[in-house]
């Protein structure tokens, strides 16, 4: 499984690219607005950061005029994905650009119906949000796992993007139903690392290296 990182934030992804086990970043509009400033020099520094896929979603609310906005925003570099919000207007902008060879991550997907419909668009990837799902009395789960098996039944190249993660549980059920990609953020990435058993255990091999050392 890919991992993104899910911000905007550069401290976070100058810092996450030293890891070396990031594919890439997903922003948004309120996670560009978090920033504040200016977001296109926001965009530019990410896209130099991390040479995976960084996604950049429009904000027009009619086909033709996400097209338009997609084909400025794909021009920022290369690596930019377009994201377009779900809906019949995202799906006709999907539909263009995918035939255009332009790549997009249809958002804000929470049914296995709406995924359908995006990969038989051609979307690039489709993002369902599970935290937002459990926040409303669901399990976010069930539609990834649906949403592989649905894209497996029927070989669609569109990849599942897991979106709106916020726990470790959530990217080791991800794993687990088979998602191309989980993208997460910050600070849950950097619960990923730690367990108290490997604090301890680090610990414990220390202090007996110091008792090698002082029988020397
Ligand atoms: C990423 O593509 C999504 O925009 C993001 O994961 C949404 O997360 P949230 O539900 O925590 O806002």
């Amino acid at each position: 499984m890919k991992l993104f990182l899910d911000t905007a934030n550069i401290e976070e992804i100058r810092e996450g690219a030293t890891w070396g086990v990031i594919d890439g970043v997903t922003t948004n509009p309120t996670l560009l607005a978090r920033e504040g400033g200016n977001w296109r020099g926001v965009v530019d520094e990410i896209c130099r950061l991390v040479p995976g896929p960084i996604s950049v979603e429009v904000v027009s609310t009619e086909a033709d005029g996400m097209v338009e906005e997609a084909f400025k925003l794909k021009d920022i570099a290369e690596n930019v994905v377009i994201k377009i919000p779900m809906g019949e207007e995202g799906i006709k902008a999907t539909s263009i650009l995918s035939q255009e060879g332009v790549k997009v991550n249809l958002t804000l997907i929470f049914s296995p119906n709406q995924a359908l419909l995006g990969a038989k668009a051609g979307a690039y990837f489709v993002s369902p949000f599970v935290g937002r799902i459990d926040d409303a009395g669901q399990d976010g789960m069930i539609l990834i796992q649906e949403m592989v098996d649905i894209f497996d039944n029927y070989s669609f190249d569109t990849q599942v993007l897991a979106a709106s993660i916020r726990h470790p549980i959530h990217v080791l059920r991800c794993a687990q139903a088979g998602a191309d990609i989980a993208t997460i953020p910050y600070k849950v990435m950097k619960q990923l690392f730690n367990h108290p058993l490997t604090d301890k255990g680090i610990a414990a091999f220390l202090a007996d290296w110091d008792k090698v050392k002082e029988g020397q």
